[in-house]
C-alpha cells in the first residue's frame, strides 16, 4: 500500500508491505547512510530519529509512520560534520560505521539535555555500540562538542 513518509522535512510517497521495517524502506529509497548491523535491536548503528527521539530503524514497522517525522543523518548534515571534527581531534574516528547513528543520538541528547555530565552522555548513548574505539575517545569528543555548541 502507498503511504506518505516525512523524511528530513520532505514528504515522500512510498509503496510498502505491512511487514517492511524502516531500515529496509530507507535503503530502498536511497538513504544508505542508515547502517545495518545486528538487525535485532541490539547495536544501534541503524539509529534514526522519530519525532526527534533515537530509535533503531531495524525494529520499526514503516507502515505505522505516516504521521511521524523521520530524520536521517542527511537531515543534520552540518551538525554531523562539526561533530566529526571533534572525533578526529580525539582519534575517535576509526571505521566510521557507527557514526551516522551516533551523530543522530548526540543531536537528540543535545536537545533533551544541553549540558550533560559524562555519566549522562554514557547512559544516553548506551544503545549505540562501536566495535572500534573503546568509547573513551568518543565520549570525550562528544562532551567537548556539546560544551562548545552551548558556549
Ligand atoms: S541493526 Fe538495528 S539495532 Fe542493530
Ligand atoms: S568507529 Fe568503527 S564501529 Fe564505531
Amino acid at each position: 500500500m502507498k503511504i506518505t513518509l516525512t523524511i528530513n522535512g520532505k514528504r515522500r510517497i512510498v509503496d510498502v508491505e505491512p511487514n517492511d521495517y524502516l531500515l529496509d524502506t530507507l535503503h530502498h529509497m536511497g538513504y544508505i547512510s542508515v547502517r545495518r548491523g545486528c538487525d535485532t535491536t541490539s547495536c544501534g548503528v541503524c539509529t534514526v530519529l522519530l519525532d526527534g527521539k533515537p530509535v533503531p530503524s531495524c525494529s520499526v514497522l514503516t507502515i505505522r509512520l505516516s504521521d511521524r517525522q523521520i530524520t536521517t543523518v542527511e537531515g543534520i548534515q552540518e551538525e554531523a560534520e562539526r561533530l566529526s571534527e571533534y572525533f578526529g581531534a580525539e582519534g575517535a574516528d576509526q571505521c566510521g560505521y557507527c557514526n551516522p547513528g551516533l551523530a543522530l543520538a548526540v543531536h537528540a541528547l543535545k536537545h533533551e539535555n544541553p549540558h550533560p555530565t559524562m555519566d549522562e552522555i554514557k547512559n544516553y548513548l548506551v544503545a549505540n555500540l562501536c566495535r572500534c574505539t573503546g568509547y573513551v575517545a568518543q565520549h570525550k569528543a562528544i562532551r567537548d562538542y556539546l560544551e562548545d555548541e552551548e558556549a
